[in-house]
């Protein structure tokens, strides 16, 4: 198990377009692996490969989500990491739907962004099996949103430019104040 750094803005290496996964080894396996702890580390719901430094499109998804009925237990909900290598998206939904998002890599700063609210997906896991699922709620925005970072493209860029230096003025600001503290 290794934690890796996640990139920030503004690290211009977060812009990159990354490339499709050609060869599904054990050098695949142990980056997912790394990706997976890391999102987990971080308290997060998903990583795109491209913030751990590597521009290859690949994915980690875990929502998180307590199943209707059950209680969430003291070690959080049950783990259950969704892996994406090479996803598409097909049909997207005319439809819209607005999500208040945040990204790992511009750090506890959250904005309403809006997308299709239902998709279809196409994937193939670690052994290079295609996958298509209908997507909605919270995982089809979530895939969307960790697609754009395979395209060098972070959830701020979808905001007005105001709106947008607006999130990265708070940010520097928790930031220095951070960095004050420590
Ligand atoms: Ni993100």
């Amino acid at each position: 198990m290794a934690i890796l750094q996640i990139l920030e803005v503004p690290d211009a290496r977060l812009k990159t377009v990354s490339t499709p996964v050609e060869k599904f080894d054990d050098e695949l396996k142990k980056l997912v692996e790394d990706m997976t702890d890391t999102m987990y580390a971080a308290n997060g719901i998903g990583l795109a490969a491209i913030q751990v430094g590597v521009p290859k499109r690949i994915l980690v998804i875990d929502l998180q989500e307590v199943p209707e009925g059950e209680e969430p237990s003291e070690e959080g909900p049950e783990k259950n990491p969704l892996v994406f290598v090479n996803p598409e998206i097909l049909d997207p939904s005319e439809e819209l739907a607005g999500y208040k998002e945040g990204c790992l890599s511009v750090p506890d700063q959250f904005a309403d962004v809006e997308r299709p609210a239902t998709i279809r997906a196409r994937w193939q896991d670690l052994d290079g099996k295609v996958h298509e699922q209908d997507m909605e709620g919270l995982m089809a925005t979530c895939l969307q949103h960790e697609m754009d970072h395979l395209e060098g493209i972070l959830f701020i860029d979808h905001l007005s430019r105001l709106k947008r230096q607006m999130v990265l003025k708070k940010l520097n600001k928790m930031r220095k104040e951070r960095g004050v503290a420590a």
